[in-house]
C-alpha cells in the first residue's frame, strides 16, 4: 500500500496546455496519408485533411503543433509551399536519403495553418537557418502575420486565400543546430540567433522565440549557447531540449529488463530538465524563458507499423518510388509506450513551473505517434489515449505530492512503482497515477491535505491484458479507456502497466 500526500496548500505552477502538444514533421508518413488525404480523397476529410484525426485532436483538446520540422525544416523554403498548388515545386526532401521521398509542397503556410484552425491549436513554425537569410525568416513571419492590406506580403497572402494573418505566435529559430541544423557550436549557434532573433522580433508583436537547445544530456551545449544569449533578453522566450528514450528490445516483443530499462531512460527525462533549468536559471534568464521540450518519445527500430504490410492493404506507401515499402521511422505503439507518455506527462506537470511547452514527437505514422493511419485506416495507439485521459491537468494548477511509493529495483536499473501528479482547475481535483510495474497491482491511498475532496469520482483506467498490447487496424480498440463514476475514499488500485486518472470534486 502506498500513500500518496496530495498538498491542497503547495501549488508548483499552472501547467501550461502547450505541455500537451504535437509534432508533424514532413516526414515519411506523417503530412502525407497521414494528416493530409487530399480533397478529392474517399478518405473522409476536411478541406484534404484527415477528418478522423481532426476530431481526434478536438476532443484532447490539442493545444500547439510544431512544424514543418524537425531536421525537414533545415531545408525548406516557405515560397514553396504558397500560391497555387499545381504551380509548387517537388523539392528533395531532407529525409529523401532514407527513404527516397520527394516533397510536393503540397501541405505549406497556409493549409498547416487551416489543419491548426479546425483542430483549435497554435501554430507552431521552425524556421530554417542555416539555408536562409534573416531577410528570408523576415519575410515568413511578415507574410503570416502582417495585417491584412498592410505590407506586400500580407497582399500576398490575401492573393493566396488568406486575408486575415495567422497569426504564428511561436516560432523556433533552427532545430537541432548542433546537427543537422547547421552543425554548430553552441558558440556558433548563439552568434546566428542573436541575428535572426532581433530581426523577427522586430517584425511582428508577441512573438515568442524558441532558442534551439541540447539534445538529450549534453549538458555543454545550453551552457555554451546560453553564455552568450544571456544580453539577449527579450528575444528568447523559450530554451528547446530534445530527449528521445533510446532503443530498449523490440518495440512489440520487448522482455521485462527491456520494459524497466525504456522506463528508465524516459525517466531520465527530469534530470534533463531539471539541468538545463539550471542552466537558465544559472544566467539569470528565468524571468522571460522557460524549456521547450520539442522532440520527445520513445525512438524505436522501425519497421512495426502498418505500412510496412500497406501494400496487402492496396495502399502504396511512397507512390513515386517503387523501393520504398514503409513509412520510415513508423513504429507500433503498446502499453509501454503509454506508460513512458503517463510518466512524461506526470514529470511536465511536476515541473510545470519551468516548462513553456513541449511537443512529442510524432503525431501520426512515425516515432511515439498517437495515431497510425493509411488509406481509409486510421486508428489511436495507446499513447492517445493518456493525452486523452490527463488533458484535465491542461492549464491546472499543479499540487505538490509527497509520500512513499517504493522503487522496482533490477540488477542494473531502478524506477519508482508508481508515477504521479495532481492538478487543480475548476473546482476539480485531478490525479494521474501510472503503476510502472509490470506484473504487481499498486494499492495507492490518495490522501488529500488541506483540502476536502467529494465522495464520489471519476475513474478513467487504461489497460490490457498483456503490457504488449497495442492496437492494429484488424483490432483498433484492443486497448482502450473505460470510464466509471463511483464511491471514493482515496483508495485506488492501478493494475500493473496501467494508468488510472481520478478527478474529483474539491468540496
Ligand atoms: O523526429 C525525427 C527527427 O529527430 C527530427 O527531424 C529531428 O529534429 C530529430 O533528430
Amino acid at each position: 500500500m502506498f500513500k500518496l500526500h496530495i498538498h491542497g496548500d503547495d501549488p508548483i505552477a499552472v501547467a501550461a496546455p502547450e505541455l500537451y502538444g504535437h509534432f508533424a514533421e514532413h516526414i515519411g508518413g506523417v503530412i502525407y496519408d497521414g494528416i493530409w488525404v487530399g480533397k478529392d480523397s474517399e478518405v473522409p476529410n476536411i478541406e484534404g485533411f484527415r477528418k478522423e484525426i481532426i476530431e481526434k485532436l478536438r476532443a484532447i483538446d490539442a493545444p500547439v503543433v510544431r512544424w514543418p520540422g524537425g531536421c525537414f525544416a533545415e531545408i525548406y523554403d516557405w515560397r514553396d509551399g504558397i500560391g497555387p498548388v499545381e504551380d509548387r515545386p517537388t523539392r528533395i526532401n531532407w529525409w529523401w536519403k532514407n527513404d527516397g521521398r520527394y516533397e510536393p509542397n503540397t501541405v505549406g503556410t497556409h493549409e498547416f495553418c487551416r489543419f491548426c484552425q479546425l483542430i483549435g491549436a497554435e501554430p507552431y513554425f521552425a524556421a530554417n537557418i542555416t539555408a536562409t537569410t534573416p531577410l528570408d525568416i523576415r519575410d515568413w513571419v511578415d507574410y503570416c502575420n502582417s495585417p491584412a492590406g498592410t505590407t506586400s506580403l500580407a497582399k500576398l497572402r490575401e492573393q493566396n486565400g488568406s486575408k486575415e494573418p495567422f497569426n504564428v505566435k511561436y516560432w523556433g529559430v533552427g532545430n537541432e543546430t548542433w546537427g543537422g541544423g547547421g552543425n554548430m557550436t553552441g558558440e556558433m549557434y548563439a552568434h546566428e540567433y542573436r541575428k535572426y532573433s532581433v530581426i523577427m522580433d522586430n517584425t511582428a508583436e508577441g512573438l515568442e522565440l524558441i532558442c534551439s537547445g541540447a539534445n538529450h544530456a549534453d549538458w555543454h551545449w545550453p551552457n555554451d549557447t546560453l553564455r552568450i544569449l544571456e544580453p539577449s533578453e527579450k528575444h528568447m522566450s523559450g530554451l528547446s531540449l530534445h530527449f528521445y528514450c533510446g532503443q530498449a528490445g523490440h518495440p512489440l516483443t520487448f522482455t521485462e529488463e527491456e520494459w524497466y530499462r525504456q522506463l528508465r531512460q524516459a525517466l531520465d527525462i527530469e534530470r534533463a530538465i531539471q539541468r538545463n533549468w539550471g542552466f537558465v536559471v544559472g544566467y539569470g534568464m528565468e524571468k522571460w524563458a522557460r524549456l521547450v521540450i520539442d522532440e520527445w518519445g520513445c525512438w524505436h527500430r522501425g519497421g512495426t507499423g502498418p505500412s510496412t504490410h500497406m501494400k496487402e492493404y492496396g495502399i502504396d506507401p511512397a507512390p513515386n518510388n517503387p523501393d520504398c515499402v514503409e513509412n520510415l521511422f513508423e513504429q507500433q505503439s503498446t502499453m509501454r509506450d503509454a506508460m513512458v507518455a503517463a510518466a512524461t506527462l506526470n514529470i511536465f506537470n511536476n515541473h510545470a513551473e519551468k516548462i513553456r511547452m513541449a511537443t512529442v514527437a510524432q503525431l501520426v505514422n512515425n516515432l511515439h505517434a498517437l495515431f497510425l493511419s493509411g488509406g481509409e485506416h486510421c486508428i489511436c495507439t495507446p499513447t492517445y489515449h493518456v493525452f486523452d485521459m490527463m488533458k484535465s491537468h491542461m492549464g491546472g494548477t499543479v499540487l505538490r505530492i509527497s509520500g512513499s511509493h517504493g522503487t522496482i529495483e533490477r540488477d542494473r536499473y531502478s524506477v519508482p512503482n508508481v508515477s504521479s501528479s495532481a492538478s487543480v482547475k475548476d473546482g476539480k481535483l485531478t490525479v494521474t497515477l501510472a503503476n510502472l510495474s509490470m506484473t504487481e497491482a499498486a494499492e495507492i491511498t490518495l490522501c488529500p491535505d488541506a483540502m476536502e475532496l467529494a465522495d464520489t469520482a471519476e475513474f478513467i483506467t487504461l489497460t490490457s491484458a498483456d503490457p504488449h498490447d497495442c492496437n492494429t487496424f484488424e483490432e483498433p480498440e484492443k486497448v482502450h479507456l473505460t470510464r466509471e463514476t463511483r464511491a471514493f475514499d482515496g483508495a485506488v488500485t492501478v493494475p500493473p502497466c496501467s494508468v488510472v486518472t481520478v478527478t474529483a470534486d474539491v468540496k
